[in-house]
């Protein structure tokens, strides 16, 4: 039986590679990927590892293939003595068009705080790369009844100063930190709940018509058996996988699950 619901756009389902596969390893992926998308009812997108951008955005052109690639972080500073950083201008020249930004492992792992994550977005919006900012909170923080405050304030705070339009570029991703990698999804209903309160604090922070159209994904242990109950969410209007992205295999079973639900 179909499923209904009233969707804004095509899903958009984007693979974060984290810090696996090398550019060749990219490029098998992408011939095996490719082919399988041409009647695809969504969006496709890979973050790849930095040394990867280059061979599999060449890879996309040369298998006329509709898969945006992207990068999982950048720094703010257009160029500089900062050993080790990648500038959104080069992610550019690489050939991606779009940038993760804010996810858990860097503000958790690496200490990025909201303050240094909203200067990125605000530099990748500058050099034409879209933004897929990434909240949620942790374990303890939904135990303590946390959740709409962390929300919040990662919200407000990594999106600080964006006019209407620029806010029309980004892409918000909902992740539990919880549900990373640990194979405990979040329910579809706790995830809708959340994502319509981002929706609620774009709307009213930058009207309504801005958040109706803003695209959210959910990340946190999606895999072919969860997507379609997440998919099928008023609010969520894509995923963001990690682990289930690295095969091509699985990931082209997470993007069938669209299918089964009429918009
Ligand atoms: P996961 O990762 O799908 O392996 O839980 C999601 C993410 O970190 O974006």
């Amino acid at each position: 039986m179909p499923r209904t619901t009233k969707k804004i756009a095509r899903p958009l389902v984007t693979g974060n590679w984290k810090m696996y596969k090398t550019g060749e390893e990219a490029c098998q992926f992408l011939e095996t990927l490719a082919p399988l998308l041409e009647e695809s009812q969504v969006d496709v997108s890979l973050a790849v590892p930095y040394t990867a951008i280059s061979l599999a955005a060449q890879k996309v052109a040369e298998l006329n293939a509709s898969i945006a690639i992207g990068a999982q972080n950048m720094n703010d500073a257009s160029e500089g003595a900062f050993t080790g950083e990648v500038a959104a201008r080069m992610l550019k020249s690489a050939g991606a068009t779009f940038v993760i930004l804010g996810h858990s492992e860097r503000r958790h792992i690496f200490h990025e705080t909201s303050d240094f994550i909203n200067k990125k977005v605000k530099k990748a919006l500058q050099e034409g790369l879209q933004p897929i900012l990434c909240i949620g909170e942790t374990g303890e923080e939904r135990e303590n009844g946390e959740t709409e405050e962390i929300l919040k304030t990662q919200l407000h705070e990594s999106l600080q100063d964006l006019s209407k339009e620029e806010m029309k570029q980004i892409i918000l991703a909902y992740e539990p930190v919880w549900a990373i990698g640990t194979g405990e999804v979040a329910t579809p209903e706790m995830a809708e709940e959340a994502h319509l309160l981002c929706r609620e604090l774009v709307a009213s922070g930058w009207g309504k018509r801005v958040a109706k159209a803003l695209l959210i994904q959910y990340g946190g242990s999606v895999k072919p058996e969860n997507a379609a109950d997440l998919l099928v969410q008023e609010n969520i209007n894509g995923l963001l996988v990690g682990g289930a992205s690295l095969q091509p295999e699985t990931f082209y079973e997470i993007l069938q699950q669209y299918e089964g639900i009429t918009v």
